[in-house]
């Protein structure tokens, strides 16, 4: 591979959003969990936020039934607009939602067989270059955000990436962990070579605790691999698994976020990021830290 493919600028995000968000019931039944707020914005706006932060304008969004909200929710609101604009309001707070026209596309993912298989379902979108892809449960808060260091690292090593975080060890089955080689080099020495990537091995069998923590710059080369990527950990197509075979053809490193991440896929994260969140915002910071004492009794 030359300097110059490994250094294609990333101009695409692909967001996996067709999971059903069953740990959310009843809350999610009739709404796409992406579309939970932590305070006044959907989780999948803090995704997006963190792709154009990163220079990324090209959002693809993979769907499935029920999940039209998301969609919406980055359209223009004629009726809204016209009713604020027309009583003096500021539109301000919508400008996040504002996407150039033909910068967001959906793709269907029919059946769910997996992360692999919905990232796969985007690769006549993706085509012949890098693109990332976000997981928008996790939740990354930093500054610059997750990917724009992703980003700033593909630009020295290039090749393939992902983001990652220590966990304690009881937690690594439930992700995907690497093998790592290598650490400490690159940008702030936040770079790690990665060796092998197992996804949710037992706890005796993970290769260490740093796992894979929802963030991927990929080279198009993965939608190959994943073509002919067999079942993996609970009988699902594995991006992981895929991955794993693209390690010695092309380079591939983890960055460790210097940053915040919270679990929003959990409840108790989701609480915590909501918490989190409103303790740094200004218009609300004093009251939600008078209201949490008075809540603890301290
Ligand atoms: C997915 C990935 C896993 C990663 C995790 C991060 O798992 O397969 O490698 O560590 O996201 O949240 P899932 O949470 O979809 O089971």
């Amino acid at each position: 591979m030359t300097e110059t493919t490994t250094r294609k600028p990333i101009r695409k995000a692909v967001f996996p959003v067709a999971g059903l968000g069953t740990r959310f019931l009843p809350a999610t039944k009739a709404i796409p969990k992406e579309m939970l707020p932590i305070i006044d914005r959907p989780l999948i706006q803090y995704a997006v936020d963190e792709a154009r932060e990163a220079g990324i304008e090209e959002l693809i969004f993979i769907t499935g039934r029920g999940k039209t909200a998301i969609v919406e929710h980055f359209d223009q609101a004629y009726e809204l607009e016209a009713t604020m604009g027309g009583r003096g309001k500021s539109l301000d707070v919508l400008e996040p939602t504002r996407i150039q026209p033909g910068n967001l596309v959906t793709v269907r993912q029919q059946v769910p067989l997996g992360l692999g298989h919905a990232i796969w379902c985007a690769r006549a979108i993706v085509g012949n270059e890098p693109f990332a892809i976000f997981l928008p449960d996790e939740l990354m808060v930093g500054n610059p955000g997750c990917m724009k260091q992703m980003v700033e690292a593909y630009n020295e090593v290039g090749g393939n990436l992902i983001s990652v975080l220590e966990v304690p060890e009881d937690e690594v089955s439930s992700y995907g962990v690497i093998q790592p080689g290598k650490r400490g080099f690159g940008p702030g020495g936040a770079l790690t070579e990665v060796l092998g990537l197992v996804e949710k091995p037992k706890r005796e069998d993970a290769p260490s605790n740093l796992i894979i923590s929802g963030r991927y710059i990929l080279q198009p080369e993965v939608m190959r691999t994943l073509e002919s990527q067999g079942k993996g950990a609970g009988g699902e197509i594995q991006l992981t698994d895929a991955m794993a075979r693209m390690i010695g053809q092309q380079p591939f490193h983890a960055v460790t976020f210097a940053g915040r991440r919270f679990d929003c896929g959990s409840k108790t994260g989701f609480v915590e990021a909501t918490l989190a969140l409103a303790l740094e915002r200004e218009d609300m910071a004093d009251e939600v830290r008078a209201m949490a004492k008075r809540l603890l009794g301290v």
